[in-house]
């Protein structure tokens, strides 16, 4: 810890290792307080390198002893400083012993080698193999790995590594042993053990090419009636990378391990994936239908990085997006393919999109904007942002969009053809794409090295006479740190057109033979005219469809147009789009209106079009919600130059109201017609129908009478799931309902004890409460001092303090400044338990510069308060960059 400035690391600083290693054995004498390890390594000089220094890394450890070749080394032998140990003039072939002492029960940081609920796990992504022993702890040096773990045998009786399990067996004195072997070359970042208590569901599972493969998921004991969901997201996962990517299973074992302290969501680590309990545990009782989705689409994810990832991986940390954005968009088809129909795809296309522009537009619009390929981090820790994964994902789809879904296909093949088995860059990925389709993609690769959400211009032109239609497209990119010219990005804007009825138009390029509903128009230069032929009437253009580039569209369209598509849009993500605009542009307008004290007013299309959403029962209940579902606070204040979040908040509360009020028999049918009786199925139709229902009972709380809120009671207390449970006690807590009724506090009590037992359960109960706009700061801090509480657990402290700094805007940005207080305060607390988890708190101030002088001045205090102390590298950077 220091208040200095930490050291930048350059992309363009990158040099070869100097020695590269085929094998590691590595043993581990496992006990809490004192952890012993010993590396045999056996290291050869690359001869791509002019260097012959042997440099490890390693941190938090205690060196014992170190012998090269036979021979015990002393300093000067090699020197250890600044988490490095040097070798100088090493020979070509080396083999090394090492052994150290580390302490995971000190270890809260959650890297390495550490203990949650008394058993054993580690972490070793991006960089915490250093804190096991000293090593080349850099993804571009693989080597095959074998592990062999010492422990007592009633405290940990279950010994887990990557691979294979070659010997096992029982020694004296309690004692016994697993020796696992992975066949499979590896970064270090993949590497993990896992020691203890643990029970598995198990099955054995048939491949495509007939080879049988034995499945495992393992938690806690009393939690193997949580298994099932996380088992059948496995083989579903498996199924799909087989047909959709020719892509097999490459081990005889494939392991899934949940704990519940862990700071991200998962850990793809070769054949052993770990998972944060929240992405594996499940049965009807404890999670939500968002949960179920969840944790398929996060088995999905670290099951897919088996090929993106693992086989193929990162030649350094900015390349991170090669593996993160493809593996995510490759979870997002299989989510997508999941569904099972168009509309279904439509929903977890709207879903994903709504995510990018909800975290990750903010995050490439402020202090923290980085390319998708960075060129500098301070720490990496940071760099595991929206950006690498959701954009990435984002760029990755553009080749889709670009080369169709076979030219992608033929890619994919090439990029594993060339590279597997090898730490390669995202430039690689790219040329694969380029060669396998016999295309130029140089201008791509702006998207890579350019931060920034590109704005695009639309106008149109239509002559009737000629019967075309000419669509000038014009693009720029605003400034982010270290970047202020942009060159202009090669942009997929796909377009559709309808009639006046409401039907397609189909739509040729001049000059080209092929005719089709969509057309994929390739947007290369800063100010481009396509014309359009055969167009017989004035069309309404539905621009950017399925959103097919990241980019922020600006096109003036009418409300009459917006209507018009939101009515009849054949594409179900632009539908969903026209009807946010209109919403959008009211709620721009009304918290103007707050801000200048005017009175509110909602017009009667608006709510007539919100009426004809709500009763057009042929559309997909799901999607209905989606539509029907305002864009939320953050992407309002994405909209505006200054940020009044308070304004926005009592702007947006006004049109649910008003919306609530005008359309209450409406609600409530749909209350009604989407009950899903019978027994609970988390299937996406039965979800879709649930979300409806929840939607409107949280819209129908905002009536003013008690009647509904005794109508969310009854749904309370009848559920037979955690959905229509969470969702009833949460509208109850938000909306005013728990200030008029005392049952809801004495609900809030019921649900406590109702799920003591359960941790992901309390969790729901501290967000659904810090998140409330009816939650003080008092409240806060009362809860806070709750003995469930605790800094320890990441996915508690999220729970209660981000729910509160990150997502309640109304009761956070309190006018005294309470709420940066607050953040301050448990920031710096936070940081010195865990750094990575406290840096992601430190970025609620993302925004800071654009809120408005009476909050923009407190939060400056909270944050220089905070940069004057002792911070981590990882909050450090944060805060510094905020700053700047
Ligand atoms: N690589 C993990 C994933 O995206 C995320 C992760 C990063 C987990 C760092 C732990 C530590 O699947
Ligand atoms: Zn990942």
């Amino acid at each position: 810890m220091n208040t200095a400035q930490p050291e930048t690391i350059q992309r363009l600083d990158y040099t070869v290792p100097s020695f590269l290693v085929d094998h590691i054995d590595l043993t581990f004498d496992l006990a809490p307080s004192a952890t012993s390890v010993s590396a045999t390594t056996r290291f050869k000089h690359n001869p791509a390198s002019d260097s012959r220094e042997i440099v490890l890394n390693g941190q938090d450890l205690e060196l014992v002893k170190i012998v090269m070749n036979g021979r015990t080394l002393e300093k000067p032998d090699y020197a250890l400083d600044h988490g490095e140990l040097r070798i100088p003039n090493a020979p070509d072939d080396v083999t090394l012993v090492i052994d150290t002492l580390v302490r995971p029960d000190k270890n809260t940081s959650l890297m390495g080698l550490y203990i949650s609920n008394g058993n054993f796990f580690t972490q070793c992504e991006a960089e915490g193999f250093r804190k096991i022993t000293y090593y080349p702890d850099r993804p571009d040096v693989m080597a095959s790995y074998t592990v062999t773990l010492f422990a007592d045998k009633k405290k940990y009786p279950v010994l887990l590594s990557n691979g294979n399990l070659v010997d096992q067996g029982d020694l004296p004195k309690g004692r016994h042993f697993a020796k696992w072997e992975d066949p499979f070359k590896k970064p270090s970042y993949l590497f993990a053990l896992v020691a203890g208590n643990l029970v598995c569901q198990e099955e054995t599972f048939r491949l495509a090419d007939g080879r049988d493969v034995l499945l495992q998921v393992w938690v806690e004991d009393g939690n193997l009636d949580k298994t099932p969901h996380a088992m059948e997201s496995l083989k579903h996962s498996i199924a799909w990378d087989e047909s959709r990517f020719g892509l097999e299973l490459d081990l005889d074992r494939f392991m899934i391990v949940a704990v519940s302290d862990f700071n991200m969501g998962a850990m793809e680590n070769k054949g052993l994936n770990i998972f944060n309990t929240r992405y594996v545990l499940a049965n009807p009782r404890i999670a939500t239908d968002q949960d179920y989705a969840n944790i398929e689409s996060v088995v999905g994810h670290e099951y897919f990085h088996n090929w993106t990832g693992d086989r193929v991986t990162c030649r350094d940390w900015f390349q991170l997006s090669l593996k993160e954005g493809l593996t995510v968009f490759r979870d997002q088809e299989f989510s997508a393919d999941r569904t099972g129909s168009d509309s279904g795809r439509a929903v977890k296309r709207i879903e994903d999109v709504r995510t990018l522009r909800q975290v990750q537009f903010p995050e490439d619009a402020g202090p923290m904007a980085h390319p998708v390929r960075p060129d500098s981090y301070q720490e990496i820790n940071n760099f595991y942002t929206v950006t690498i994964y959701e954009k990435g994902a984002e760029v990755v789809r553009m080749y889709q969009t670009l080369l169709g879904r076979d030219g992608f296909k033929k890619g994919m093949d090439l990029y594993f053809k060339r590279h597997d088995g090898n730490a390669v860059t995202c430039a690689d990925f790219l040329a694969a794409m380029a060669d396998a389709n016999g295309r130029d993609l140089s201008q791509f690769e702006l998207w890579y090295s350019q931060a920034g959400t590109p704005r695009v211009k639309l106008e149109s032109d239509y002559d009737s006479l000629n019967r075309t239609l000419s669509l000038t497209l014009s693009q720029s990119c605003p400034p982010t740190p270290g970047q202020t010219e942009k060159k202009p990005f090669l942009i997929p804007i796909a377009i559709g057109l309808l009639d006046a009825h409401g039907k397609e138009i189909p739509v040729r390029v001049k000059g080209s033979d092929n005719a089709s509903d969509t057309c994929v128009l390739e947007l290369t230069q800063e100010k481009q005219t396509f014309t359009l032929v055969d167009v017989p009437e004035k069309p309404v253009i539905s621009a950017l469809r399925n959103f097919s580039a990241p980019v922020i569209l600006e096109f003036e369209q009418t409300d009459e147009e917006l209507l018009h598509l939101l009515a009849n849009d054949t594409d179900s993500f632009n539908r969903w789009e026209a009807g946010q605009r209109l919403a959008m542009r009211r709620l721009l307008e009304l918290t103007h209106a707050v801000r200048e004290n005017r009175p509110l007013t909602l017009d009667k299309p608006f709510i007539d079009a919100f009426r004809t959403v709500l009763t057009n029962t042929s559309l997909d209940p799901a999607l209905r919600e989606l539509a029907l579902t305002l864009p939320s606070e953050t992407i309002i204040a994405e909209k505006m130059d200054e940020i009044d979040p308070r304004a926005i908040h009592t702007a947006r509360q006004f049109m649910r109201k008003t919306l609530a009020n005008a359309l209450e028999k409406e609600w409530q049918k749909a209350y009604k017609n989407n009950l899903t009786d019978g027994e609970y199925r988390p299937i996406p139709q039965d979800a879709g129908k649930r979300a409806l229902k929840n939607l409107a009972l949280s819209y129908l709380l905002l009536c003013d009478s008690t009647d509904t809120c005794h109508m969310a009671i009854d749904q309370y207390r009848q559920a037979n799931n955690m959905t229509d449970r969470l969702a009833a006690l949460t509208s109850l807590v938000h909306s005013g309902c728990m200030q008029k009724l005392p049952e809801v506090k004495e609900l809030l009590e019921h649900f406590y004890k109702e799920y003591e037992n359960e941790p992901l359960v309390i969790d729901k109960w501290f967000s659904l409460q810090s998140t409330s706009p009816t939650t003080s700061i008092e409240s806060i801090r009362e809860l806070m001092e709750h003995p469930a509480f605790t800094f320890r657990n990441p996915n508690r402290a999220r729970s209660l303090i981000f729910g509160f700094c990150h997502n309640n805007m109304a009761q956070f940005h309190a006018e005294d400044g309470s709420g940066y207080e607050f953040w301050a305060k448990y920031l710096l607390e936070l940081d010195r338990i865990n750094p990575q988890v406290a840096a992601r708190l430190a970025r609620c101030m993302d925004q800071y510069k654009r809120y408005v002088p009476s909050l923009r001045q407190p939060a400056e205090r909270a944050l220089k308060q905070v940069s004057k102390q002792e911070l981590s590298r990882d909050t450090r950077e944060i805060i510094n960059k905020t700053l700047s």
